[in-house]
């Protein structure tokens, strides 16, 4: 079976990277692409790098124009598609790239975006550990995903530190109190909107911290993810993100404090075993780290780790594709899920290198 696809926010970076990966997919058929601006424009005027979806014209983005596919990606400012979501009678599965539907506290939502708060729809991170606070039993997000119709995918510097820190709070190897955690970020995270502290010559040769001090957006997300990975008690994280000269990429190095009286060996079983089945997350063996380069255009998130016996801690340094992995490739993979497909249809673990 074919599914018919239209795509809102076509002409945005995280719109451009959904329809190159979905131009290769097997089952899924790209009938109608939006703008907001750009309405009305060829879409290959916004995104030339997409040749094989070159009939297509850019339409109002509303629910008229977006009903009736069996498939519809948002990625869309956040705000803007929580209202056009509840319009969607005909629609089977919906996928918001947008935060609209990640949180499942208002009050998260009021304190980091402000406006309404809509519903929280399924976390489309499906490697991330779910523990049952009653039983301790441990699952994955994945199997919240099967059949589901709604999904938010993830927040993509969000997805990379739940997903390095997860591990270790599930084994219960680490404590979730004293989290810091600085990235280095491509601005294409940003979205493509002018803004000037994204012009070329205000990040070329530099690095440019931002949203320091607990501000950024995407602190309550890591924190949900973690409660529900099995925190007890709060879960105290120091963000920073770091503004640095290359398009894509995140490299998060996140640290912990380690339980009392834990091994080293314990600590890299924790994330060797939580991952050994997952196509798309891997743990590098001892002594190696990543780097952004080699997950560019991939559906990978790449980690490694190290234990810091003086400072107490576990040191995990991840990398993955913001727009790939951290956007695009999680809501197909997760679009894949819902809907019965093999996870990994559409989507490769291979780079672009160099
Ligand atoms: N960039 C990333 O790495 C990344 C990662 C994870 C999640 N996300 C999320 O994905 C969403 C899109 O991000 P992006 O980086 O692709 O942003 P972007 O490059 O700025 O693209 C935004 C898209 O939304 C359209 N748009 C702007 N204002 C609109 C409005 N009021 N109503 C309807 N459409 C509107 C734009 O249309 P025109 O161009 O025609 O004006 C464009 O197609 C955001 O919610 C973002 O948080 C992005």
């Amino acid at each position: 079976m074919t599914y018919s696809v239209a795509v809102a926010g076509a002409s945005g970076y995280a719109g451009g990277e959904l329809l190159r990966l979905l131009a290769a997919h097997p089952e899924f058929e790209v009938r109608t692409v939006t703008g907001h601006s750009t309405a009305g424009q060829p879409l290959i005027a916004t995104q030339p790098h997409l040749r094989s979806l070159a009939h297509l014209t850019l339409g109002e983005t509303t629910p008229e124009v977006l009903d009736g596919h069996d498939i519809v990606f948002f990625a869309l400012p956040h705000g803007a598609s929580g209202a056009l979501t509840a319009q969607l009678s005909n629609v089977r599965l919906a996928v918001d790239c947008g935060a609209d539907h990640r949180l499942t506290d208002a009050a998260d939502w009021a304190a980091f975006y402000g406006g309404e708060h809509h519903e929280a729809w399924s976390y489309g991170v499906p490697e991330l550990i779910v523990t049952d606070a009653a039983t301790s039993g441990q699952t994955r997000q994945r199997d919240a995903l099967i059949g589901a119709p709604r999904i938010a995918a993830p927040g993509c510097n969000a997805s990379t530190v739940a997903l390095s820190l997860a591990p270790g709070i599930a084994a219960g190897v680490i404590a979730p109190d004293d989290i810091v955690t600085v990235l280095a970020v491509g601005p294409s995270g940003a979205g493509k909107a002018a803004k000037t502290h994204l012009l070329g010559a205000e990040l070329m040769g530099t690095a440019n911290p931002y949203a320091v001090g607990g501000t950024h957006r995407h602190i309550p997300e890591i924190q949900q993810s973690l409660r529900r990975a099995g925190a007890r008690g709060d879960v105290t994280l120091s963000f920073t993100p770091v503004l640095v000269p290359m398009s894509r990429g995140i490299l998060a190095t996140s640290t912990a404090k380690l339980a009392p009286g834990v091994s080293a060996s314990e600590v890299r079983a924790a994330w060797e075993t939580a991952y050994a089945d997952e196509p798309f997350v891997h743990v590098l063996p001892d002594g190696e780290f990543p780097r952004t380069a080699d997950t560019l255009g991939a559906n990978t998130c790449l980690m490694g780790l190290a234990i810091d016996e003086a400072a107490g801690r576990v040191v995990v340094v991840a990398a993955l594709d913001n727009l790939a992995k951290g956007t695009a490739g999680a809501a197909i993979q997760s679009a894949n899920i819902a809907l019965g497909l093999p996870e990994s249809t559409g989507l490769s673990v291979n780079g672009v290198a160099p």
